[in-house]
Protein backbone atom coordinates (compact mmCIF):
# COMPACT_ATOMS: atom_id res chain seq x y z
CA UNK A 1 0.00 0.00 0.00
CA UNK A 2 1.12 3.64 -0.45
CA UNK A 3 -0.21 6.28 1.48
CA UNK A 4 -0.91 9.12 0.14
CA UNK A 5 -2.13 12.23 2.31
CA UNK A 6 -5.27 14.68 0.57
CA UNK A 7 -4.68 17.81 1.70
CA UNK A 8 -8.31 18.93 2.31
CA UNK A 9 -10.88 18.91 5.07
CA UNK A 10 -13.85 18.94 2.33
CA UNK A 11 -15.68 14.89 2.30
CA UNK A 12 -16.84 15.58 -0.87
CA UNK A 13 -13.17 15.89 -2.66
CA UNK A 14 -12.06 12.91 -0.26
CA UNK A 15 -14.71 10.85 -1.99
CA UNK A 16 -14.29 11.75 -5.21
CA UNK A 17 -10.71 10.95 -5.36
CA UNK A 18 -11.10 7.94 -3.62
CA UNK A 19 -12.96 6.60 -6.71
CA UNK A 20 -10.85 7.44 -9.07
CA UNK A 21 -6.61 6.13 -7.39
CA UNK A 22 -5.43 2.75 -8.12
CA UNK A 23 -6.58 0.32 -5.23
CA UNK A 24 -2.74 0.28 -4.09
CA UNK A 25 -3.48 3.92 -2.54
CA UNK A 26 -4.21 4.75 0.86
CA UNK A 27 -5.81 7.76 1.22
CA UNK A 28 -5.06 9.52 4.59
CA UNK A 29 -6.87 12.32 5.71
CA UNK A 30 -5.16 15.85 7.03
CA UNK A 31 -6.38 14.55 10.47
CA UNK A 32 -5.06 11.20 10.43
CA UNK A 33 -1.56 12.43 8.98
CA UNK A 34 -1.56 14.95 12.13
CA UNK A 35 -2.29 18.62 10.71
CA UNK A 36 -4.89 20.09 12.41
CA UNK A 37 -3.50 23.95 11.30
CA UNK A 38 -4.50 25.73 8.70
CA UNK A 39 -2.73 25.03 5.26
CA UNK A 40 -0.90 27.77 4.05
CA UNK A 41 -2.40 29.28 1.07
CA UNK A 42 -0.75 32.65 0.11
CA UNK A 43 0.82 32.04 -3.28
CA UNK A 44 -1.34 34.64 -5.01
CA UNK A 45 -1.67 32.16 -7.65
CA UNK A 46 -4.41 29.24 -7.89
CA UNK A 47 -1.24 26.73 -9.32
CA UNK A 48 1.32 28.09 -6.34
CA UNK A 49 -1.25 27.58 -3.69
CA UNK A 50 -2.00 23.88 -4.57
CA UNK A 51 2.21 23.66 -5.35
CA UNK A 52 2.82 25.11 -1.57
CA UNK A 53 -0.19 23.47 0.28
CA UNK A 54 0.95 19.99 -1.14
CA UNK A 55 4.72 20.83 0.25
CA UNK A 56 3.80 21.77 3.56
CA UNK A 57 2.10 18.46 3.67
CA UNK A 58 5.18 17.15 2.44
CA UNK A 59 7.26 18.31 4.83
CA UNK A 60 5.51 17.98 7.66
CA UNK A 61 4.50 14.24 7.57
CA UNK A 62 7.00 12.74 4.76
CA UNK A 63 3.90 11.31 3.78
CA UNK A 64 3.43 11.48 -0.05
CA UNK A 65 0.59 14.15 -0.74
CA UNK A 66 -2.05 15.32 -3.22
CA UNK A 67 -3.59 19.09 -2.83
CA UNK A 68 -6.15 21.07 -4.94
CA UNK A 69 -6.94 24.83 -5.84
CA UNK A 70 -9.65 26.60 -7.49
CA UNK A 71 -10.94 29.41 -8.51
CA UNK A 72 -13.45 31.58 -11.45
CA UNK A 73 -11.27 33.48 -14.03
CA UNK A 74 -12.95 36.21 -16.12
CA UNK A 75 -11.41 37.80 -19.10
CA UNK A 76 -12.92 41.11 -18.49
CA UNK A 77 -11.74 41.94 -14.97
CA UNK A 78 -8.36 40.26 -16.23
CA UNK A 79 -8.42 36.87 -14.69
CA UNK A 80 -10.03 38.17 -11.16
CA UNK A 81 -11.32 36.41 -8.74
CA UNK A 82 -9.14 33.74 -9.60
CA UNK A 83 -7.00 32.63 -6.78
CA UNK A 84 -9.55 35.20 -4.28
CA UNK A 85 -13.21 33.27 -5.61
CA UNK A 86 -13.73 32.00 -2.27
CA UNK A 87 -13.45 35.62 -0.47
CA UNK A 88 -14.16 37.62 -3.18
CA UNK A 89 -16.34 40.50 -1.56
CA UNK A 90 -14.48 39.84 1.33
CA UNK A 91 -15.54 37.98 4.83
CA UNK A 92 -17.55 35.85 6.14
CA UNK A 93 -17.84 34.45 3.01
CA UNK A 94 -21.20 34.64 1.01
CA UNK A 95 -21.32 33.25 -2.46
CA UNK A 96 -24.09 35.16 -2.82
CA UNK A 97 -22.49 38.66 -2.20
CA UNK A 98 -19.73 37.22 -4.01
CA UNK A 99 -21.76 36.62 -7.08
CA UNK A 100 -23.64 39.55 -6.78
CA UNK A 101 -19.70 41.31 -6.80
CA UNK A 102 -18.90 39.96 -10.30
CA UNK A 103 -22.24 40.66 -11.65
CA UNK A 104 -21.99 44.42 -10.91
CA UNK A 105 -18.44 44.53 -12.24
CA UNK A 106 -19.72 43.16 -15.32
CA UNK A 107 -22.56 45.53 -15.63
CA UNK A 108 -23.11 46.70 -19.12
CA UNK A 109 -19.74 44.33 -20.21
CA UNK A 110 -20.15 42.51 -23.71
CA UNK A 111 -17.25 40.52 -23.41
CA UNK A 112 -18.55 38.00 -20.52
CA UNK A 113 -16.27 35.00 -21.34
CA UNK A 114 -14.81 33.13 -18.43
CA UNK A 115 -12.93 30.08 -17.03
CA UNK A 116 -12.97 27.79 -13.98
CA UNK A 117 -9.64 26.31 -13.30
CA UNK A 118 -8.25 23.41 -11.17
CA UNK A 119 -4.79 22.99 -10.20
CA UNK A 120 -3.77 19.33 -8.55
CA UNK A 121 -0.26 19.02 -6.62
CA UNK A 122 1.05 15.81 -6.16
CA UNK A 123 4.11 15.05 -4.65
CA UNK A 124 5.53 11.60 -5.43
CA UNK A 125 9.24 10.40 -4.54
CA UNK A 126 9.73 14.02 -3.88
CA UNK A 127 8.84 15.44 -7.11
CA UNK A 128 5.89 17.80 -7.46
CA UNK A 129 3.25 17.22 -10.66
CA UNK A 130 0.66 19.49 -11.93
CA UNK A 131 -2.02 18.82 -13.45
CA UNK A 132 -4.86 21.58 -14.67
CA UNK A 133 -8.26 21.13 -15.73
CA UNK A 134 -9.87 24.04 -17.23
CA UNK A 135 -13.37 24.60 -18.64
CA UNK A 136 -14.51 27.53 -21.10
CA UNK A 137 -17.67 29.27 -20.71
CA UNK A 138 -19.89 32.82 -20.26
CA UNK A 139 -21.11 34.48 -17.04
CA UNK A 140 -24.56 35.02 -17.19
CA UNK A 141 -26.44 38.26 -16.40
CA UNK A 142 -28.16 36.53 -13.62
CA UNK A 143 -28.31 33.97 -11.63
CA UNK A 144 -29.78 31.07 -12.51
CA UNK A 145 -30.40 27.21 -10.81
CA UNK A 146 -30.14 26.04 -7.28
CA UNK A 147 -27.65 22.96 -7.75
CA UNK A 148 -23.73 23.45 -6.66
CA UNK A 149 -22.11 25.56 -5.17
CA UNK A 150 -19.90 28.65 -5.59
CA UNK A 151 -20.52 30.61 -8.96
CA UNK A 152 -22.22 27.79 -10.22
CA UNK A 153 -25.89 29.68 -10.78
CA UNK A 154 -24.01 32.34 -13.02
CA UNK A 155 -21.55 30.11 -15.41
CA UNK A 156 -22.63 28.55 -18.56
CA UNK A 157 -19.98 26.26 -19.90
CA UNK A 158 -19.71 26.46 -23.68
CA UNK A 159 -21.58 24.07 -25.97
CA UNK A 160 -24.67 23.91 -22.97
CA UNK A 161 -27.92 25.81 -22.54
CA UNK A 162 -27.80 25.52 -18.87
CA UNK A 163 -25.44 27.08 -15.70
CA UNK A 164 -23.61 24.54 -13.89
CA UNK A 165 -26.75 25.09 -10.88
CA UNK A 166 -28.82 24.13 -13.76
CA UNK A 167 -27.26 20.82 -14.28
CA UNK A 168 -27.68 17.52 -11.46
CA UNK A 169 -24.76 16.74 -10.06
CA UNK A 170 -23.61 14.08 -12.49
CA UNK A 171 -24.01 16.37 -15.43
CA UNK A 172 -21.67 18.90 -14.11
CA UNK A 173 -18.89 16.37 -12.77
CA UNK A 174 -19.09 15.19 -16.35
CA UNK A 175 -17.68 17.92 -17.96
CA UNK A 176 -15.88 20.38 -14.61
CA UNK A 177 -12.46 21.64 -14.44
CA UNK A 178 -12.36 19.20 -11.46
CA UNK A 179 -13.11 16.29 -13.44
CA UNK A 180 -10.69 16.96 -16.17
CA UNK A 181 -7.57 17.99 -13.79
CA UNK A 182 -8.78 14.43 -12.27
CA UNK A 183 -8.91 12.69 -15.19
CA UNK A 184 -5.22 13.44 -16.00
CA UNK A 185 -4.18 12.41 -12.91
CA UNK A 186 -5.91 9.11 -13.11
CA UNK A 187 -4.27 8.78 -16.61
CA UNK A 188 -0.90 9.08 -14.51
CA UNK A 189 -1.74 7.04 -12.40
CA UNK A 190 -2.79 3.98 -14.71
CA UNK A 191 0.03 4.53 -16.97
CA UNK A 192 2.28 4.29 -14.06
CA UNK A 193 0.13 0.90 -13.32
CA UNK A 194 0.73 -0.17 -16.77
CA UNK A 195 4.40 0.49 -16.57
P1 LIG B 1 -11.51 25.45 -3.92
O1 LIG B 1 -10.05 25.77 -4.10
O2 LIG B 1 -11.93 24.18 -4.60
O3 LIG B 1 -11.91 25.51 -2.47
O4 LIG B 1 -12.32 26.61 -4.67
C1 LIG B 1 -12.17 27.99 -4.30
C2 LIG B 1 -13.41 28.76 -4.66
O5 LIG B 1 -13.58 28.78 -6.10
C3 LIG B 1 -14.71 28.17 -4.13
O6 LIG B 1 -14.96 28.60 -2.81
C4 LIG B 1 -15.72 28.74 -5.12
O7 LIG B 1 -16.03 30.08 -4.81
C5 LIG B 1 -14.96 28.72 -6.43
N1 LIG B 1 -15.20 27.45 -7.13
C6 LIG B 1 -14.30 26.44 -7.34
N2 LIG B 1 -14.87 25.43 -8.01
C7 LIG B 1 -16.16 25.80 -8.24
C8 LIG B 1 -17.25 25.16 -8.90
O8 LIG B 1 -17.19 24.02 -9.40
N3 LIG B 1 -18.40 25.86 -8.94
C9 LIG B 1 -18.54 27.10 -8.41
N4 LIG B 1 -17.57 27.73 -7.77
C10 LIG B 1 -16.36 27.09 -7.69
Amino acid sequence: MISLVLASNNQHKVTEIRKILPKSFDLVSLKDAGITSELPENKGTIFGNASQKAGFVWEATGIECLADDSGLEIDALEGRPGVDSAHYSGFPISADRNMELVLSQLKGQKNRKASFVTVLALIQEGVCHHFEGRVFGTITEEKRGENGFGYDPIFIPDGQPLTFAEMDEKMKNEISHRALALGKLKAFFDLKEGS
